[in-house]
């Protein structure tokens, strides 16, 4: 208990509109996460793992009707429609609210209302901040305990009169009648809405139980409302992982990299670097939170405490470190299970088991004729279990960045690395970064869309104002001091489709090129589109590439960018005058670049 006076007024308020059987306040102890584990087991949520094969593990399948982040149920109920801009959904925040409480009315009918005191960033720590999420769902609060800092100490950081983010969420499944078997995944898929209410720093979600939609510490409030809050306050709230690299000769920096859901950022977080002598530590694999330090560099820190790690894809070659992570301890969802109680999912062995229990609880064999794990299934894993995570990782200051990449999935025109030329350009090449879709969203797969910053599902504001912001940012300090910018692309592929880069451990040479250009050794040349790595500049030692591979991969595809360039301008109208000058410059400027280039070659 505490006596925030905000807090309790929350809970009451709630209370009396959900009308929840009881309250618990959660403590962050492992006798309550196994209470939570126990409930689970009980209503048939969660399956115990074999402790032989995954110690105090879970696993979880949801309902098919709740397998994702939902954006086009996701809202920004900004006071005016203009400040959600036109790449959120809008809604009237009285109106919103108005509705919302009617399906709220009740819904925690039969069942616990939760309420969690979350820290995101290590508890007490200036760059952190305190959130209360008040929930139906024991597998949500099981969740935050990976995913978050939870318990006293947050209550403590909070005292009498602390301000802290509100989040309502419910399954809306209420239990009605006394005879009502509980669902194994209560959800509500008819009514699902996950709301923001940026001015009063409030989140309510209804209706699904998964991920985002659901953790609230994680995108709702780690990036939509802080993405608010640190316009506000001066800071950035980005969807970035940090890792640390450190060279042969023990120099370390920090580097961040933004790419949209499902392109390998957990991947590229644990990375086993193939040149000798290199390091990779984790800071973190999903959000960063930066503020500029006394120093004016900008420090970072991972406000969570876990991965929600996409499974599908994880392997002991693409990630060894996250499954080594998620050897115990975590909590596996719509996975499929194999006959001796372990996880299994598409990717994680060179051969198919021969018997699974699928994610949809149906037998399965590898001629079954669809996937046995859900392409977005998950683990949920504490990030102190991750063997390279950095020790440094919990620093309640952070670590300084050196550098900040951005990347999507392109098979064409984008090279491996471009190096921007400052802070603006750098925050152009962000705002074009676009991407072909995958499954961590709902909707259509392999279709290409514009993600500024890999932030588009998760800006809780206007994104032209988000770019004014990355601009305000870059003007508030010294320039020499600023991370450089990067834009990657591990995904080029050749005609026939194949990928021309190997990705995984060997982007640790694009990483190398990064770390080495800040130190003045890499060479460089400049064109239009930014800087791309000289000959021989970027280490391929002992790698074998396709013939014509590198040159495709570090090309200058003037021929692509021109056909690029009404693509970007396209783009830029959707913000219409919030757009900063600074960005038409940039656009101005490449493809004043790409004519003379192009007059130069005729
Ligand atoms: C995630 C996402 O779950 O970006 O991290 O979708
Ligand atoms: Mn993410």
């Amino acid at each position: 208990m505490n006596n925030n006076k905000k807090l309790l007024e929350f809970i009451q308020k709630t209370a009396e509109v959900c009308r929840p059987d009881d309250i618990y306040w959660c403590n962050g102890s492992e006798e309550e996460y196994q209470l939570m584990v126990r409930l689970m087991i009980h209503s048939g949520t969660a399956i115990p793992m074999d402790p032989a094969k995954r110690p105090n593990s879970i696993y979880v399948r949801s309902s098919p009707a709740d397998v994702a982040r939902v954006e086009d149920r996701t809202f920004i109920c900004s006071k005016l429609e203009e400040n959600a801009g036109p790449t959120n959904n809008w809604s009237d925040p009285d109106e919103m609210k108005a509705k919302l409480i009617k399906l709220f009315a009740g819904s925690m009918r039969g069942r616990t209302m939760y309420v969690i005191p979350y820290s995101m960033g290590p508890t007490g720590s200036p760059i952190a901040k305190i959130g209360v999420e008040l929930t139906d769902s024991p597998y949500v609060v099981a969740n935050m305990h990976i995913m978050t800092r939870v318990g006293k100490e947050v209550l403590d950081v909070l005292g009498d009169t602390g301000d802290f983010v509100h989040g309502l969420h419910s399954v809306g499944a209420p239990l009605l009648d006394a005879t009502d078997p509980d669902s194994p995944w209560p959800c509500n898929a008819d009514h699902k809405y996950i709301c923001h209410f940026p001015e009063t720093r409030e989140i309510w979600s209804f209706g699904s139980g998964y991920g985002g939609n659901a953790l609230l510490g994680k995108k709702c409030h780690a990036l939509r409302i802080a993405s608010v809050q640190a316009r506000d306050e001066g800071w950035m709230a980005e969807h970035m992982l940090i890792l640390k690299l450190t060279n042969p000769e023990g120099q370390s920096k920090y580097i961040t990299g933004a790419f949209p859901s499902a392109c390998g950022k957990t991947n590229l977080a644990m990375l086993i670097p193939t040149i000798p002598g290199w390091k990779v530590e984790t800071i973190g694999d999903d959000i960063a939170w930066m503020k500029f330090g006394p120093d004016g560099r900008l420090y970072a820190i991972n406000p969570e405490a876990g991965f929600f790690g996409v499974a599908p894809g994880t392997s002991m070659k693409s990630n060894a470190n996250a499954l080594l992570a998620a050897e115990r301890n975590s909590i596996f969802t719509n996975c499929a299970i194999t006959p001796d109680g372990d996880v299994w999912w598409e990717g994680m062995s060179d051969e198919d088991p021969p018997r699974l229990t699928d994610w949809l609880r149906r037998p399965w064999m590898p001629n079954s004729g669809r996937p046995a794990a859900h392409p977005n299934a998950r683990f949920t894993t504490p990030a102190r279990q991750c063997p390279v995570v950095a020790p440094e990782w919990e620093d309640p200051k952070g670590v300084p960045i050196d550098a900040m990449l951005f990347g999507g999935r392109r098979g064409t025109v984008i090279p491996l690395v471009t190096e921007a030329y400052n802070w603006t350009h750098g925050t152009f090449l962000g705002s074009i970064v676009s991407s072909e879709t995958t499954f961590a969203a709902a909707g259509k797969v392999g279709q290409l869309r514009r993600d500024p910053m890999a932030m588009l599902p998760f800006c809780g504001y206007h994104m032209g104002d988000y770019f004014t912001h990355w601009l305000k940012i870059g003007a508030a300090t010294d320039p020499a001091k600023l991370p450089r910018i990067y834009y990657v692309n591990w995904f080029r592929r050749d005609a026939k489709g194949n990928f021309l880069w190997p990705g995984y451990g060997e982007n640790s040479r694009v990483l190398k090129w990064v770390f080495e250009r800040a130190n003045g050794i890499a060479e460089a040349v400049d064109t239009p589109i930014g800087r791309l790595p000289a000959p021989g500049s970027l280490d391929v030692s002992g790698l074998e590439l396709a013939p014509g591979a590198l040159e495709v991969l570090l090309e200058m595809d003037a021929e692509g960018w021109i056909n690029e360039v009404p693509l970007i301008k396209r783009h830029f109208e959707t913000f219409g005058d919030r757009l900063p000058k600074g960005l038409h410059d940039e656009v101005k400027r490449l493809e004043e670049g790409l004519l003379k280039l192009k007059c130069s070659t005729l």
